[in-house]
């Protein structure tokens, strides 16, 4: 009965929970995305992002030099289970499960939805670009900005890249007139 009230009086004074727990946005994973993104019509995303070090970044925590770098920073647990790596080189790891769908892995590292959020809704809206953004879409208008989020001396091995020639390396558009 108590509980009841509670939930009245929330939703009498904070109606806007109700709103919010229906616009929670969930991962798919690349896979997902990868169904409408993979044709050279479409712009080969898929293929890009596979053979670029992203696809790799955690399996790279998986090395014996991750393991090592770990351990002289301090960590007791493998770099594959240190959050502190994680949060460069995957995405999901600290999420409950409810938010992750079926074909999402977060053996997939720094993926599509690592860089353009969790895309349960605005998957989809894609075709109408500002729909989809208010469904949970982000797009970067500012490379140099978004780029050094991960890219930077926090890296215990940090190389300082040329953003724009980096992302000549793994850009992915979608071909004009298509
Ligand atoms: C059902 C098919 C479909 C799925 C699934 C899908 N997309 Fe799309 N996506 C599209 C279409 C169609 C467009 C618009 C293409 C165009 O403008 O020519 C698009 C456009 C985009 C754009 C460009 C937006 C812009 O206009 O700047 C991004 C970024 C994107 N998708 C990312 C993703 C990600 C990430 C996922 C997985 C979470 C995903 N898409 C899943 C069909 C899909
Ligand atoms: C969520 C964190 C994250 C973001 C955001 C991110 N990266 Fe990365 N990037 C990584 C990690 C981690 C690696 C290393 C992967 C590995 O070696 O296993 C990497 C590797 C790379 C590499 C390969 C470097 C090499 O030495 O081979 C390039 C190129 C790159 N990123 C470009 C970019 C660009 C351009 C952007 C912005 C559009 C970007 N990255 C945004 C985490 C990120
Ligand atoms: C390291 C971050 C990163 C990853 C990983 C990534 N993208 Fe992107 N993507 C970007 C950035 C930056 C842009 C260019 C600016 C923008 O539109 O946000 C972009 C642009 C796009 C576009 C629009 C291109 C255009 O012509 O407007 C599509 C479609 C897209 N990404 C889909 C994907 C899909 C599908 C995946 C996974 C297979 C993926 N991206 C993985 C960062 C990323
Ligand atoms: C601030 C983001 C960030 C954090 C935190 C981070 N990394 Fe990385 N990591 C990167 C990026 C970006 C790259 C690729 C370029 C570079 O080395 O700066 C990378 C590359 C690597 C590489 C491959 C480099 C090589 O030369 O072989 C290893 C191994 C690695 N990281 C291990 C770790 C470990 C272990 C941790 C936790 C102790 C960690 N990283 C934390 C962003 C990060």
């Amino acid at each position: 009965m108590q509980i009841s009230i509670f939930a009245l009086v929330s939703l009498f004074f904070f109606p806007f929970l109700l709103i919010h727990a229906q616009d929670v946005h969930t991962y798919v994973g690349v896979e997902t995305c990868g169904m409408c993104h993979k044709t050279e019509k479409q712009g080969s995303q898929l293929s890009i992002w596979k053979n670029s070090m992203h696809s790799k970044a955690y399996e790279t925590l998986k090395t014996d030099k991750a393991n090592q770098i770990a351990k002289e920073k301090g960590f007791a647990t493998p770099a594959v289970e240190t959050p502190e790596c994680l949060k460069c080189h995957a995405t999901g790891y600290n999420l409950d499960a409810s938010m992750l769908g079926k074909k999402f892995k977060v053996s997939d590292g720094v993926q599509c939805e690592t860089c353009h959020g969790p895309g349960s809704a605005y998957m989809k809206v894609m075709k109408d670009k500002k729909l989809a953004i208010k469904n949970g879409l982000v797009v970067h208008e500012n490379l140099e900005k978004f780029c050094v989020t991960c890219h930077n001396p926090e890296s215990p091995t940090y190389i300082k890249i040329n953003i724009e020639e980096a992302w000549q390396t793994i850009k992915h558009d979608i071909p004009k007139g298509n």
